[in-house]
């Protein structure tokens, strides 16, 4: 049945020495480029909140532990993305595991996070640049800041720079690698400052109640938070633009993830123990802890790091998204226009242009709350099936070549599975209209476009 159609690894493989894209990227490029997807509004915006609300100075844990089932999920991501270096990431593993049904929905699925994801972001990051602004005297009209239903017209902020990292990311990789670089090492920089200003600070008071809701309110935190730690799978779509993408994709993605993951714990540490948990419920807690310790310039520089951070959250996915869209277009999934690689910039522009335009559809004109939190649970939704997919693999290719092997994996992938899915079913409850909604409109474009247009069922090439 067609629906369980699975390609072979080599034909993926194929596939993808022939996409016509630049080789530009090395391993640093690759590391620059997860953490260019990774730190942004988890960290930034959405720490203060969850502390507040849910975990209490013992955020920290919930970073720990959101961490831990990111760090099994980079293994075996690492292990599929050395074996098959193609832009596709989950959306081709599951091609050559699950078949031709389940593959689109993995795709469709990424869709949702990168498209929800990024205009999640870009609406936090039109919030902050509003905040410096108004800081400085700049009133924009609401008419210009808000969107319909909070009585504006448009989220203009956010319109704007998606319309700009669209036409960057359109112009080329190495050009948009490049800008990511420079804004990463802005955000590290200010990441570094809030620990530096923050340690002389600290005061034990602040961590008497450490976990106010013990491991309900741990695991809760740890789910709203999730979201920080996404974008490191961002880093296997760029396989086919890698220089050596067998040895670089591992340390791209284990290497950004681990690092941001070190970051963040320590962050949210020293934030409750420099403020009230309780009074951290705002969108620039970093900047807020800062303040009420008397440190305003500090609190300045960091939040400028925090709209450097968003700025590349929102670059690596839309520089993601049209990789997958190119990938499932290539396999006649959806019209064949997604694959068509720009003459001179080199870069699939139809699927990044239609990105964009969706990105700015939604971050202008509607509420991104719940879609932000649609965004985490199709995130986890991925990363679970990875950690199944590479589990198959072994045992049905256990001769394959594989240059980068996950330790104990069957071990550490089914505690990935498990954790991820434990995580879902925490946003499940609240949200469960709105994804399975989400993921029907995918299962609907399948079954009225990509069944009948699919490479597979025309050819007749899968097994
Ligand atoms: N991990 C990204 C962020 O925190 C999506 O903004």
């Amino acid at each position: 049945m067609q629906f369980f159609k699975r390609k072979q690894l080599s034909e993926v493989r194929d596939g993808a020495g022939k996409s016509g894209l630049v080789k530009s990227l090395g391993a640093v490029d690759l590391i620059f480029l997860g953490l260019g997807g990774i730190i942004g509004t988890g960290i930034f915006v959405l720490t203060g909140l969850a502390a507040a609300q849910y975990a209490g100075p013992a955020i920290t844990l919930s970073f720990l532990l959101g961490g831990i089932a990111c760090v099994f999920t980079a293994l075996a991501f690492a292990e599929l993305a050395s074996m098959l270096p193609v832009s596709g990431s989950a959306y081709s593993y599951a091609q050559v595991t699950v078949g031709e049904g389940i593959s689109m929905l993995v795709g469709w699925t990424i869709v949702m996070v990168f498209s929800f994801g990024s205009a999640t972001v870009a609406s936090g990051w039109s919030g902050y640049v509003i905040g410096i602004l108004e800081s400085a005297g700049v009133f924009l009209p609401t008419a210009l800041t808000k969107i319909p239903a909070e009585g504006g017209w448009i989220n203009l902020p956010a319109v704007f720079i998606v319309m700009l990292l669209t036409s960057i990311v359109l112009r080329g990789t190495e050009g948009a690698t490049r800008f990511n670089g420079i804004l990463v090492v802005v955000k590290l920089l200010a990441i570094g400052l809030f620990i530096f200003l923050a340690v002389p600070h600290v005061d034990a008071n602040n961590w008497v109640t450490f976990a106010p809701k013990g491991f309900d309110g741990i695991a809760a935190g740890a789910a709203v938070i999730f979201m920080a730690y996404t974008g490191f799978d961002a880093v296997a779509t760029a396989a086919e633009e890698c220089k050596n993408p067998n040895r670089d994709l591992p340390i791209g993605i284990i290497g950004s993830l681990v690092g941001s993951a070190i970051l963040y714990v320590i962050v949210a540490g020293l934030l409750t123990a420099i403020a009230p948990y309780s009074q951290l419920n705002n969108p620039q807690p970093m900047a807020f802890a800062l303040r009420l310790n008397g440190i305003s310039v500090g609190a300045t520089l960091v939040a400028t790091g925090a709209i450097a951070g968003m700025t590349t959250v929102i670059l690596t996915q839309i520089f993601a998204q049209a990789r997958i869209l190119m990938m499932m277009a290539r396999d006649g999934l959806i019209p064949g226009a997604f694959a068509s690689v720009h003459p001179r910039f080199s870069t699939p522009y139809v699927g990044i242009l239609v990105s964009g335009f969706f990105v700015i559809l939604i971050a202008g004109f509607l509420p991104v709350s719940t879609l932000g939190q649609i965004s985490s649970m199709a995130t986890l939704m991925v990363f679970a099936f990875v950690s199944l997919a590479v589990m198959i693999l072994r045992y049905t290719r256990p001769n394959e070549r594989r240059p980068f092997r996950c330790p104990a994996v069957y071990l550490v992938a089914s505690l990935s599975c498990g954790l991820c899915l434990f995580l879902f079913s925490q946003l499940f409850w609240v949200n469960w209209k709105p994804y399975l909604l989400a993921t029907l409109v995918g299962l609907i474009t399948y079954l009225g476009y990509g069944y009948w247009h699919s490479k597979a069922r025309v050819t007749g090439s899968a097994s």
